[in-house]
Protein backbone atom coordinates (compact mmCIF):
# COMPACT_ATOMS: atom_id res chain seq x y z
CA UNK A 1 0.00 0.00 0.00
CA UNK A 2 1.50 3.45 -1.24
CA UNK A 3 1.02 6.10 1.38
CA UNK A 4 -0.01 9.75 0.44
CA UNK A 5 0.14 12.51 2.64
CA UNK A 6 -1.09 16.30 1.47
CA UNK A 7 -0.10 19.28 3.27
CA UNK A 8 -2.21 22.63 3.05
CA UNK A 9 0.55 25.63 3.91
CA UNK A 10 -2.64 27.71 4.88
CA UNK A 11 -4.02 28.18 8.61
CA UNK A 12 -7.42 29.66 7.61
CA UNK A 13 -10.72 27.83 7.63
CA UNK A 14 -12.06 28.76 4.90
CA UNK A 15 -8.41 28.14 2.73
CA UNK A 16 -8.62 27.42 -0.89
CA UNK A 17 -5.51 25.23 -0.78
CA UNK A 18 -7.47 23.25 2.16
CA UNK A 19 -9.95 22.88 0.32
CA UNK A 20 -8.41 21.90 -2.96
CA UNK A 21 -6.47 19.12 -0.43
CA UNK A 22 -9.84 17.96 0.76
CA UNK A 23 -11.16 17.43 -2.82
CA UNK A 24 -8.03 15.07 -3.89
CA UNK A 25 -8.15 13.04 -0.59
CA UNK A 26 -10.77 11.01 -2.25
CA UNK A 27 -9.20 11.27 -5.62
CA UNK A 28 -6.37 8.49 -4.41
CA UNK A 29 -6.74 5.52 -6.69
CA UNK A 30 -6.83 2.23 -5.33
CA UNK A 31 -3.78 0.60 -3.19
CA UNK A 32 -3.07 4.45 -2.27
CA UNK A 33 -4.15 5.90 1.25
CA UNK A 34 -4.30 9.12 0.96
CA UNK A 35 -4.50 11.60 4.19
CA UNK A 36 -3.63 14.98 5.61
CA UNK A 37 -0.59 16.27 7.23
CA UNK A 38 -1.07 19.60 9.25
CA UNK A 39 0.76 22.68 10.34
CA UNK A 40 -1.80 23.69 13.00
CA UNK A 41 -0.01 25.07 15.78
CA UNK A 42 3.81 24.91 14.92
CA UNK A 43 5.26 28.16 16.71
CA UNK A 44 7.96 30.99 15.13
CA UNK A 45 10.96 28.67 14.87
CA UNK A 46 13.82 29.52 17.47
CA UNK A 47 16.53 27.81 18.08
CA UNK A 48 16.29 28.70 22.04
CA UNK A 49 12.89 26.87 22.32
CA UNK A 50 14.19 24.15 19.87
CA UNK A 51 16.88 23.42 22.44
CA UNK A 52 14.11 22.78 25.33
CA UNK A 53 12.77 20.13 22.84
CA UNK A 54 10.79 19.80 19.62
CA UNK A 55 7.41 21.11 19.93
CA UNK A 56 4.82 18.70 19.49
CA UNK A 57 2.87 19.84 16.78
CA UNK A 58 6.61 19.97 14.99
CA UNK A 59 7.13 16.21 15.61
CA UNK A 60 3.54 15.58 14.77
CA UNK A 61 3.92 16.73 10.96
CA UNK A 62 7.69 15.24 11.08
CA UNK A 63 5.96 12.05 12.18
CA UNK A 64 3.83 12.35 9.14
CA UNK A 65 6.24 13.01 6.80
CA UNK A 66 8.40 10.35 7.60
CA UNK A 67 5.45 7.98 7.55
CA UNK A 68 4.69 9.04 3.73
CA UNK A 69 5.90 7.47 0.44
CA UNK A 70 4.78 10.64 -1.00
CA UNK A 71 3.95 13.94 0.09
CA UNK A 72 1.90 16.91 -1.87
CA UNK A 73 2.57 20.36 -0.76
CA UNK A 74 -0.61 22.63 -1.28
CA UNK A 75 0.93 25.84 -1.42
CA UNK A 76 -1.09 29.49 -1.47
CA UNK A 77 1.86 32.27 -2.78
CA UNK A 78 2.11 35.47 -0.87
CA UNK A 79 3.72 38.63 -2.32
CA UNK A 80 5.05 36.67 -5.18
CA UNK A 81 6.60 33.66 -2.77
CA UNK A 82 5.71 31.18 -0.21
CA UNK A 83 3.62 31.73 3.07
CA UNK A 84 5.91 32.75 6.03
CA UNK A 85 3.85 29.88 7.94
CA UNK A 86 4.44 27.63 5.37
CA UNK A 87 7.66 28.01 5.12
CA UNK A 88 8.24 28.44 9.17
CA UNK A 89 6.45 24.65 9.53
CA UNK A 90 9.08 23.00 7.00
CA UNK A 91 11.90 25.02 8.41
CA UNK A 92 10.84 23.44 11.69
CA UNK A 93 10.66 19.77 10.25
CA UNK A 94 14.08 20.10 8.47
CA UNK A 95 16.31 21.68 11.53
CA UNK A 96 19.18 19.35 12.10
CA UNK A 97 19.47 20.00 15.82
CA UNK A 98 16.03 17.81 16.25
CA UNK A 99 18.46 15.25 15.98
CA UNK A 100 16.19 12.73 14.05
CA UNK A 101 16.87 11.58 10.10
CA UNK A 102 16.60 13.94 7.78
CA UNK A 103 12.51 13.42 6.89
CA UNK A 104 13.01 15.16 2.98
CA UNK A 105 16.33 13.38 1.38
CA UNK A 106 14.92 11.15 -1.10
CA UNK A 107 11.48 11.34 -0.28
CA UNK A 108 9.26 11.78 -3.19
CA UNK A 109 7.22 15.34 -3.13
CA UNK A 110 4.78 17.38 -5.62
CA UNK A 111 3.60 20.90 -5.38
CA UNK A 112 0.34 22.17 -6.12
CA UNK A 113 -1.50 25.48 -5.44
CA UNK A 114 -4.53 27.49 -5.91
CA UNK A 115 -4.70 31.45 -5.83
CA UNK A 116 -7.62 33.59 -6.59
CA UNK A 117 -5.30 35.69 -9.42
CA UNK A 118 -4.81 34.36 -12.60
CA UNK A 119 -1.30 32.71 -12.08
CA UNK A 120 -2.33 30.09 -9.45
CA UNK A 121 0.43 30.19 -7.36
CA UNK A 122 3.49 29.93 -9.93
CA UNK A 123 5.90 32.48 -8.52
CA UNK A 124 5.76 30.52 -4.88
CA UNK A 125 6.14 27.05 -6.34
CA UNK A 126 8.83 28.44 -7.92
CA UNK A 127 9.97 29.88 -4.17
CA UNK A 128 9.84 26.11 -3.06
CA UNK A 129 11.98 24.39 -5.72
CA UNK A 130 15.79 25.50 -3.81
CA UNK A 131 14.33 24.97 -0.81
CA UNK A 132 13.30 21.36 -1.48
CA UNK A 133 16.26 20.71 -3.72
CA UNK A 134 18.39 21.73 -0.51
CA UNK A 135 16.70 19.37 2.05
CA UNK A 136 17.72 16.45 -1.16
CA UNK A 137 13.81 15.87 -1.55
CA UNK A 138 12.96 14.08 -4.84
CA UNK A 139 10.53 16.68 -6.49
CA UNK A 140 8.45 15.35 -8.89
CA UNK A 141 8.21 17.43 -11.78
CA UNK A 142 5.80 15.37 -14.32
CA UNK A 143 3.27 17.18 -13.74
CA UNK A 144 2.10 20.74 -12.69
CA UNK A 145 -1.04 22.34 -10.39
CA UNK A 146 -1.52 25.79 -10.34
CA UNK A 147 -5.02 26.35 -10.61
CA UNK A 148 -6.17 30.35 -11.19
CA UNK A 149 -9.25 32.22 -10.29
CA UNK A 150 -9.31 29.77 -6.83
CA UNK A 151 -12.49 32.25 -6.18
CA UNK A 152 -14.68 30.49 -8.80
CA UNK A 153 -13.46 27.02 -8.24
CA UNK A 154 -15.49 26.30 -5.11
CA UNK A 155 -18.80 26.72 -3.83
CA UNK A 156 -19.42 28.47 -0.67
CA UNK A 157 -18.89 24.96 1.42
CA UNK A 158 -15.76 25.31 -0.14
CA UNK A 159 -16.17 21.65 -2.55
CA UNK A 160 -14.57 21.88 -5.91
CA UNK A 161 -16.90 22.25 -8.06
CA UNK A 162 -15.38 23.42 -11.12
CA UNK A 163 -15.21 20.60 -13.52
CA UNK A 164 -11.69 20.88 -15.30
CA UNK A 165 -10.05 21.35 -12.17
CA UNK A 166 -11.71 18.33 -10.68
CA UNK A 167 -10.16 16.58 -14.08
CA UNK A 168 -6.78 18.25 -13.67
CA UNK A 169 -6.58 17.19 -9.74
CA UNK A 170 -7.40 13.95 -10.21
CA UNK A 171 -4.82 13.44 -13.33
CA UNK A 172 -2.34 14.96 -10.93
CA UNK A 173 -3.51 12.56 -7.96
CA UNK A 174 -2.88 9.85 -10.17
CA UNK A 175 -0.05 10.56 -11.70
CA UNK A 176 2.27 11.03 -8.55
CA UNK A 177 0.59 8.06 -6.80
CA UNK A 178 2.00 6.13 -9.98
CA UNK A 179 5.48 7.54 -9.91
CA UNK A 180 5.57 6.83 -5.87
CA UNK A 181 4.57 3.75 -6.59
CA UNK A 182 7.38 2.91 -9.03
CA UNK A 183 10.03 4.49 -7.05
CA UNK A 184 8.97 2.42 -3.97
CA UNK A 185 8.46 -0.80 -6.21
C1 LIG B 1 -1.81 37.31 -1.04
N1 LIG B 1 -2.37 36.73 -2.16
C2 LIG B 1 -1.59 36.54 -3.28
N2 LIG B 1 -2.03 35.75 -4.32
C3 LIG B 1 -1.22 35.52 -5.40
O1 LIG B 1 -1.62 34.79 -6.30
N3 LIG B 1 0.00 36.10 -5.48
C4 LIG B 1 0.51 36.87 -4.49
O2 LIG B 1 1.62 37.34 -4.58
C5 LIG B 1 -0.31 37.11 -3.34
N4 LIG B 1 0.15 37.87 -2.29
C6 LIG B 1 -0.53 37.87 -1.11
C7 LIG B 1 0.05 38.45 0.02
C8 LIG B 1 -0.62 38.41 1.22
C9 LIG B 1 0.02 38.99 2.43
C10 LIG B 1 -1.89 37.79 1.31
C11 LIG B 1 -2.61 37.73 2.65
C12 LIG B 1 -2.48 37.29 0.21
C13 LIG B 1 -3.72 36.25 -2.16
C14 LIG B 1 -3.78 34.80 -1.75
O3 LIG B 1 -3.51 33.99 -2.87
C15 LIG B 1 -5.17 34.50 -1.19
O4 LIG B 1 -5.34 35.17 0.03
C16 LIG B 1 -5.42 33.01 -1.03
O5 LIG B 1 -6.77 32.84 -0.71
C17 LIG B 1 -4.50 32.41 0.03
O6 LIG B 1 -4.60 31.02 0.04
P1 LIG B 1 -5.65 30.23 0.96
O7 LIG B 1 -5.54 30.73 2.36
O8 LIG B 1 -7.03 30.54 0.40
O9 LIG B 1 -5.30 28.79 0.80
Amino acid sequence: MIKLIGISGSLRKASFNKSLLNAAIPLAPEGVTFTTGTIEGIPLYNADVEKEGVPAPVQLLKDQIAAADGVILFTPEYNNSIPGVFKNAIDWVSSSMTGAPNVFAGRAFALAGTSPNIFGTVLSQNAWLPVLRTLGADLWSGKRLMLPKAGSLFDKDGSLVDEDAKARLKAFVEAFAAYVARKTA
